[in-house]
């Protein structure tokens, strides 16, 4: 098991890949309209999101065991919630490109959200 503060950092650095591989992924599908699947650039793109996600997950219940919180917090929930929609919402980005715009402000407002859940402990 790694320190809490290891696990905080491994954290917001799962945190930054997923926002940005989801980002990437959205403005890539939006400039080629939905083409060109194969480039390596969305591949990258969606690893880099989908390994974020996974980094997140770990780290964050490492850091609930070293903080020795129970699991059936509502702030929990919260941010499970959220992981989920982050990991979904990678399916809309791909098919609706056009979308873009209103993926790019959902993600932010949904990491600051997981981040204000954190640090406020609803
Ligand atoms: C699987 C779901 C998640 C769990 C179980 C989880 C758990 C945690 C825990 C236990 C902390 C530390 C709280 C403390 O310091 O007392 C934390 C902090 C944090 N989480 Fe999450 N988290 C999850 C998802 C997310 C997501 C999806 C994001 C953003 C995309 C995120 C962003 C952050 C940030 C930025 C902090 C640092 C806040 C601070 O400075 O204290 N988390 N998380």
């Amino acid at each position: 098991m790694l320190s809490f503060e290891a696990y905080k950092v491994l954290h917001i650095v799962g945190a930054l890949m997923a926002v940005s591989g989801l980002i990437a992924v959205s403005m890539f599908s939006w400039v080629n309209s939905g083409a060109n699947a194969a480039h390596p650039a969305r591949k990258l793109a969606a690893a880099t999101h989908g390994f974020g996600l996974l980094i997140i997950l770990i780290a964050g219940f490492g850091m609930l065991a070293r903080l020795q919180i129970p699991t059936n917090q509502p702030w929990i929930a919260g941010k499970l919630g959220i992981w989920l929609v982050l990991g979904g919402m990678v399916a809309l980005a791909r098919r609706m490109p056009k979308r873009a715009p209103l993926i790019w402000l959902a993600t932010f407002i949904l990491a600051g959200l997981a981040a204000a859940l954190a640090i406020y402990k609803p």
